[in-house]
């Protein structure tokens, strides 16, 4: 054998043995995004030497050989599977491909857009608009018996009214988002196995041998084919078929759109790459369809797959790679965090070297040792995680990590504090500990003292310049000019900086201490009872707890933390350098946003909704709740509306994030917009 023939047999191996996890267990051993590597590879040199090719690879088959379990049915016509293409420019050779072999211009052809929803083919056959059986999809010629299971499902309608003959529809079963997390509440409540994803968990209920199982999993079914020889629908695009779909009772997905021309279908697939996490289900990507059924036919199938349709799929969310290290950073609290050390990979479009573990009990419970060989997960914007080990069981692994008994940054102990499940590093005046700190008393929630990032923190501590956030009240030009990079022009900058700090309200500058259990609505909620510091620490604790959204945690915190001999120095010295320690009443707020229009969608951290829209009117401004050409911006927070965001694109309104929100309050302005 050379040694191509051999990868080739290795890879075929190992792609048997992923689609009998996935397809036959709903039970992968790897993500999507690895397994798809080892099919590109294997259809690299496939098409490199034409002759490795044989029938059985599994670049020519579809599915695995169904489960001896269910009862086998024979499609009848074959479910095929889909090509993937995994960029833009490979999606417009496909298209190119497409109008050679209709002859015509790739801008002139109509296109389906679809999602490509994250679930498990379903066959569903309809004899005189009655529902008589249903199958999975099995090695795509065959498949398993799951009428039973499917007859429960909610949106398969049991008939489709006067419909002549047999036909058969196809889509996808699936569980919501929403579904998926409910169910894995209820299974840990039960103390069973967890689902790892909605896929596993739509596969896993649906074949079932108990149909009252299925019955209790919320699954939906997404309707996008038909097998109707005799064309008893009377449709004969993809749209008006959609239409039908959903006219005779079925689910159909409401993003799907029919556009003209290659430019047009491209840009509605990135619209759902980027609107993915905003979707009710999980995708994996898109699917484009020839919309005239008479062109696909021109185009015709392959064993495997249909000329006519493509998978567009989205930049991997879940790689594998190795840990090389599992190490721990200590927060502005002394709470140590550990994260793992990896080999760089891209995941979902961004190269990845670190990603948290959480706690101490989360590696554990993962087991993830260095050296082995993690999963990594990215989704959208939030902080890459290691989510388990894949394990080799012919290979050795290391010893399991265990918890540093010191602290990295300052040699103290590391303790477990009472019944908390965190691990603190107690040192009072670790620097790690003390960077956190000035980090967070800078940052845009807090004082909001730019130029002062993580950076420059460290320099400071570093030169012996601060050795509490008070001392930063206290630079000057000639000193920080020492520092390296610190030209005059940025020293004085960074002191200007400093200087407006010192009129930021009280409730910024309660954020800014980092009190424990006081985020940015308790410090609002304080700071607008008592007005100033003063008042606030004479208050006794039952006055404290009185406060609207002040509960009595928030108030013991508060309450010891203002007594505490390091804070009532650090006080001392603030209101020493000139600190206003004041919240101003909203008469006396600037009236930045007079006259202006501010949309806010999505929630802004720190902020309830109403809280939000009070902030706004309190400066002047008004906050409707659509989009219109005179709207000043629109403020984007956390899972914004689809159509406000599209809105605002068409009329050129200004979209600004959620964390320009205070910037926004205060100045009437932003410094960075959202494209
Ligand atoms: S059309 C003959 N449309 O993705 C073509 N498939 O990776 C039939 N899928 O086997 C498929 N969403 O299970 C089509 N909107 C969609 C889809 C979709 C998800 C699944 C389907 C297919 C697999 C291919």
């Amino acid at each position: 054998m050379t040694a191509t023939s051999e990868r080739v047999a290795w890879l075929r191996s190992q792609i048997a043995l992923h689609n009998n996890a996935y397809f036959v267990h709903d039970s992968p051993l790897i993500p999507d995004a690895d397994y798809d590597e080892l099919v590109r590879e294997l259809r690299r040199l496939e098409r490199a030497d034409p002759s490795l090719v044989v029938p059985t690879s599994p670049s020519q088959t579809v599915g695995a050989t169904p489960d001896s379990a269910f009862q086998p049915i024979r499609h009848s016509e074959a479910m095929l599977s889909l090509d993937n293409v995994f960029d833009e420019s490979e999606l417009r050779t496909w298209a190119d491909r497409v109008a050679r072999g209709l002859d015509l211009d790739a801008q002139s052809i109509a296109f389906a857009v679809e999602p490509k929803i994250d679930g498990l083919a379903l066959s569903i056959h309809y004899d005189d608009g009655v529902l008589t059986w249903a199958a999975t999809r099995g090695d795509g010629q065959t498949g398993e018996d799951v009428t039973a299971n499917v007859r429960t499902v909610a949106s398969v309608p049991p008939s489709i009214g006067r419909v002549a003959g047999g036909l058969d529809v196809r889509g996808e079963v699936f569980l919501e988002k929403d579904a998926f997390l409910g169910l894995n509440r209820l299974q840990r409540e039960r103390a069973e196995r967890e689902f790892a994803n909605p896929r596993n968990a739509a596969a896993g209920s649906l074949r079932q041998k108990n149909p009252a199982v299925t019955a209790e999993r919320a699954l939906s079914f997404l309707a996008y084919q038909v097998v109707d020889p005799s064309n008893e629908l009377g449709v004969t695009s993809q749209g008006a078929l959609l239409a039908r779909l959903a006219q005779v009772g079925f689910l159909v997905a409401a993003d799907a759109r029919v556009v003209v021309g290659v430019d047009a279908m491209v840009e509605r697939s990135s619209w759902f790459e980027s609107h993915r996490h905003d979707l009710s289900f999980d995708v994996d990507g898109v699917v484009i369809k020839v919309d005239e059924f008479s062109q696909r036919a021109q185009l015709g199938s392959t064993s495997r797959a249909p000329r006519w349709a493509i998978a567009r799929k989205f930049p991997p969310e879940e790689r594998t790679t190795r840990l090389l290290a599992i190490e721990v950073s200590i927060g502005r609290t002394g709470r140590a965090t550990p994260y793992a050390v990896l080999e760089p990979v891209v995941v979902a479009g961004s190269t990845v070297s670190l990603a948290t573990l959480h706690n101490a009990d989360q590696v554990a419970l993962k087991d993830v040792r260095p050296g082995d060989q993690v999963v990594v997960r990215k989704a959208g914007d939030v902080i890459p995680e290691v989510v388990g080990a894949v394990i080799d069981p012919a290979a050795a692994r290391g010893a399991p990590w265990t918890f540093p008994s010191s602290c990295p940054d300052c040699g103290g102990a590391l303790v477990r504090l009472g019944d908390e499940r965190d691990i603190y590093c107690v040192n009072p005046n670790c620097p790690a500990q003390l960077l956190q700190q000035i980090v967070h008393f800078a940052s845009r929630g807090a004082l909001d003292i730019e130029g002062l990032g993580e950076q420059r923190a460290a320099q400071l501590i570093e030169a012996g310049l601060v050795s509490d956030v008070a001392d930063l009240f206290g630079l000057d030009v000639a000193r920080l000019e020492e520092l390296e990079g610190l030209g005059t022009v940025s020293a004085t900058a960074l002191l200007a900086a400093l200087e407006r700090a010192k009129a930021q309200p009280l409730s910024r500058l309660l954020v800014a201490l980092g009190i424990r259990h006081v985020g940015p609505v308790a410090a609002r909620a304080l700071a607008g009872w008592f007005r100033t510091y003063e008042e606030m620490v004479e208050a006794p604790l039952g006055e404290l707890e009185a406060v609207d959204g002040v509960g009595p945690v928030i108030a013991a915190s508060v309450f010891h933390f203002v007594r505490s001999p390091e804070v009532v120095e650090r006080m001392t010295r603030l209101a020493g350098a000139g600190l206003t320690l004041v919240e101003p009443s909203s008469d006396e707020l600037d009236q930045t946003l007079r006259g202006r229009a501010v949309v806010v969608t999505g929630a802004v951290p720190g902020f309830t909704r109403d809280e939000a829209e009070a902030a706004i009117v309190a400066r002047g401004g008004t906050s409707p709740g659509t989009v219109s050409a005179k709207t000043y911006c629109v403020v984007v927070g956390e899972a914004p509306g689809a159509s406000k965001l599209a809105k605002a694109r068409t009329l050129a309104v200004t979209l600004v994030g959620a964390d320009e929100f205070e910037t926004l309050l205060s100045t009437g302005s932003w410094r960075t917009t959202i494209a």
